[in-house]
């Protein structure tokens, strides 16, 4: 199964995030030798449970624990130095070697008045509100598109990061003032801040694009590792309850820097049910026991969000969501995570078609307002009622949790190649080789 052909994989959330993405990166970490983070920021937030203990990352990526494997945190991604540094600190405190991170020069930094801008438009925004994570992602992002970004390179840069700033923060100094009637932001200070930032980032922020080529060249297993889901995504997702980045195979390619014939597989994590935190359409979405089942509540893996402390909304497993984000991505792997949250369920649904009115649809509509509208239809299966938290191998599962993880890859329309039952990196069925 492997060889040279196999050494490019990206692996991307299918759903809207929180699918489980960092347990896998972790795991898969020792077979990859380079694990590059290609977009968002610190609106992702990566859950790794191995034997230094429980992280959440936010920027760095989930293949830090693996001494021998080089991380890279890529051009796609927007930072903030200061979240960045305190997952620096935090990993160097608990024992981890930080000293094979690298940051793509290229990379945007997201500043103070993006967070102000996030929150102020959130605010404004009334019941329309996004919900956000608050990190200032959106307004980082379109000062990439508007060329008055911020790269990390420019905090390595006195005069650059000078000049840069005090053109943008005339403008972003109107609208805060002008528009929102709120403070102003200080030239003087947030440039010795940043630049503070560059002087303690310094050692890590480098070109990564030969660091990526010579690993291409050499078929190095490169893991690409995706944040957010593909129904997040600015284009295809549930627009606009969206993130502002591309999180899908294609933004892996552009956020890397590494062209679309050099992947080899896409991998799309889904849960074997769906969450969402934020607002925005789901159709699946359910409340009452069922719910308070999937959320696992009091537990410490409960779903809360890693970022933002937020309650996620639940619901079963949406068949055309899944095949929707596989289609766009070319996801030909799945991998399911939290099969063991169904172990204790009696009746499971998987949602297996949207019916709009009396018509039957085979792709979700492209409009909030109609896809409000649309029914799921169920399909019901027995739960198998037993523990899967220590099972290691596909053929020792309950037969109802085999079938059940069959009907999610035909439903989705790949292979199985990974099943996680539980948060800990052991707790893994390989279905099939990923590298
Ligand atoms: P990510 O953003 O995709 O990396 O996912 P998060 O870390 O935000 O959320 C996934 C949550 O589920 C975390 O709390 C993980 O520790 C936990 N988790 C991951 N895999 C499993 C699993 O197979 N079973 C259970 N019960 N929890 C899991
Ligand atoms: P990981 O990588 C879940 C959601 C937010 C909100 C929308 C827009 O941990 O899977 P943003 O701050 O990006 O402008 O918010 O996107 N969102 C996530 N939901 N997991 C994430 O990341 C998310 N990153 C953003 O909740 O609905
Ligand atoms: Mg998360």
């Amino acid at each position: 199964m492997k060889g040279a052909a196999m050494s490019v994989v990206a692996l991307i959330g299918a759903q809207w995030g929180d699918e489980g993405k960092g347990h896998l990166v972790d795991l898969l970490a020792s077979k990859a030798r380079l694990v590059v983070r290609y977009g968002g920021g610190n609106n992702a937030g990566h859950t790794v449970d191995n034997h230094l203990g429980t992280f959440k990352l936010h920027l760095i990526p989930s293949g830090i624990f693996d001494p021998a494997t080089v991380n890279v945190i890529g051009s796609g991604v927007v930072i903030s130095p200061e979240a960045l540094l305190l997952e620096i600190a935090e990993l160097k405190s608990r024992g981890v070697n930080t000293s094979k991170l690298f940051i793509s020069e290229r990379a945007h930094v997201v500043m103070p008045y993006h967070v102000i801008l996030d929150k102020l438009q959130e605010q404004d925004r009334g019941d329309g509100k996004i919900g956000t994570t608050g990190r200032g992602i959106g307004p980082a992002y379109a000062d990439k598109m508007s060329r008055t970004g911020i790269r990390m390179a420019d905090l390595l840069h006195e005069e650059t990061l000078l000049n840069r700033l005090r053109g943008v923060l005339e403008e972003k100094n109107r609208l805060l003032t002008k528009l929102y009637g709120v403070k102003a932001i200080s030239l003087h200070e947030t440039y010795l801040r940043y630049l503070n930032f560059g002087h303690q980032l310094a050692e890590h922020i480098t070109d990564t694009h030969p660091i990526i080529q010579r690993a291409l060249a050499k078929d190095i297993p490169i893991l690409l590792e995706g944040a957010q889901g593909g129904l997040l995504d600015v284009d295809h997702g549930t627009y606009p309850y969206v993130t502002s980045s591309p999180p899908g195979a294609a933004g892996a390619c552009q956020g890397a820097g590494i062209g679309p014939t050099r992947i080899d597989s896409v991998i799309g994590v889904y849960k074997a049910y769906t969450t969402r935190v934020g607002e925005g359409p789901f159709p699946t979405e359910i409340d009452g026991p069922d719910a308070d089942a999937l959320r696992q509540m009091g537990t410490p893996w409960a779903e809360v969000g890693t970022t933002t402390g937020r309650l996620r909304r639940v619901g079963w497993f949406d068949g055309v969501m899944a095949r929707y984000a596989a289609q766009i991505n070319g996801v030909d792997t799945v991998a399911i995570t939290k099969l063991d949250v169904l172990d204790g369920i009696e009746t499971i649904k998987i949602c297996t078609g949207y019916k709009l009115h009396d018509t039957m649809l085979e792709f979700p509509p492209a409009t909030t307002a109609v896809l409000e509208q649309v029914e799921p239809v169920y399909e019901e299966v027995s739960g198998w009622m037993t523990s899967t938290v220590d099972i290691r191998r596909f053929q020792d599962l309950p037969e109802a949790a085999q079938a059940y993880v069959a009907r999610i890859c035909q439903l989705v329309g790949a292979r199985l190649g990974i099943i996680s039952v539980g948060p800990k990196r052991d707790q893994i069925i390989m279905a099939s080789e990923v590298f």
